[in-house]
């Protein structure tokens, strides 16, 4: 018996990276998987998004491990898009357990506009409330719903780095949100013994973290810095002195939410930080 046998997820994000090591974790432990991505750009995300052969891949590695996957192109911006794929999903699994409202941008960029600001917060807040609603009408008493936050969710908006630009104003805003959302909707669902914890990973070695954009953050004091200039900065986001941590590290952490095992678990803001966060001594509470 696996860690969630039998049980069915839906995943937002799911195509690469955080989303796709999550699919494949939580099918290797017996659950059955709802895919959805995007699978497009965003105009002002200065980074490629997921591609359709990306979520086609997904869809492999969990067939691979014997387990059902329904994955559908959507937009966590479209409530209707999500509550469709999400029904579809239902009808062919028969159940839904969990949901892992984990879909994001990051579009940095000092010469963004204001759009990078509200894309920032529409897919990476908006998008997790719609994800939420959408799973609701199907999740029965006990079940799990899983948010990705960031680091950047717990500590105080980074307003002195130009190389930010509105883009990143925006995804500290969201994550932040993401936050607090879980810390209410925690209190709403408890009666229903629905947990709700959002999970705040410090550096994630994904497409994500390794852009042009995300290098310049990290050095903005060059105009056009490599990976290699980057990576030696990495590490000071966190006090075990790593530049980051894997897509995988954080599926375990995910695993555990989505399992029984975690069943009284509920409002938590689960840092996978490396001891980030308390390195940093924040003046914010924790919730
Ligand atoms: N990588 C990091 O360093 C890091 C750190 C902290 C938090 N996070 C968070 O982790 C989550 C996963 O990111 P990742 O690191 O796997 O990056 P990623 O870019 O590899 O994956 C993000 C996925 O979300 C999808 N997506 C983006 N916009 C979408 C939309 N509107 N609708 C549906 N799908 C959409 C993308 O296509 C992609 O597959 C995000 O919420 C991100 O903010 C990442």
């Amino acid at each position: 018996m696996g860690r969630v046998q039998g049980k069915a997820v839906f995943i937002t994000g799911a195509a690469r990276g955080q989303g796709r090591a999550q699919a494949v974790r939580l099918a290797a432990e017996g659950a059955d998987i709802i895919a959805v991505d995007l699978c497009e750009n965003i105009a002002t995300n200065g980074y490629p998004l997921a591609t359709e052969e990306d979520l086609a891949e997904t869809v492999a590695k969990v067939e691979k491990l014997g387990r059902r996957i329904v994955a559908r192109k959507a937009d966590v911006r479209d409530p209707a898009a999500l509550r469709a794929a999400v029904t579809e999903g239902v009808a062919e699994l028969g159940r839904l357990d969990a949901v892992v409202a984990q879909a994001g941008i990051c579009p940095l960029g000092p010469d963004r506009t204001a759009q990078a600001f509200l894309d920032a917060v529409t897919v990476d807040f908006n998008g997790v409330v719609h994800a939420v609603d959408a799973a609701l009408p199907h999740l029965p008493d006990g079940a799990s719903i899983v948010a990705t936050g960031s680091l950047a969710g717990l500590t105080p908006a980074t307003t002195d780095n130009p190389a930010n630009g509105p883009g990143g104003l925006g995804y500290s805003l969201a994550k932040r949100q993401v936050a607090a959302f879980v810390h209410d909707l925690a209190t709403v669902l408890a009666p229903r013994q629905i947990r709700v914890n959002a999970v705040h990973p410090t550096n994630v070695n994904t497409d994500m973290l390794n852009s042009d954009l995300m290098y310049r953050t990290f050095r903005p004091d060059l105009e056009h810095p490599s990976r290699e200039d980057a990576l030696p900065s990495f590490p000071a986001t966190t006090g075990f002195g790593i530049p980051y941590v894997e897509p995988e590290d954080i599926a375990e952490t995910v695993l555990f939410l989505v399992s029984d095992e975690s069943r009284y678990v509920s409002g938590m803001q689960m840092r996978v930080d490396a001891a980030g966060y308390v390195k940093r001594r924040p003046q914010l509470p924790t919730f």
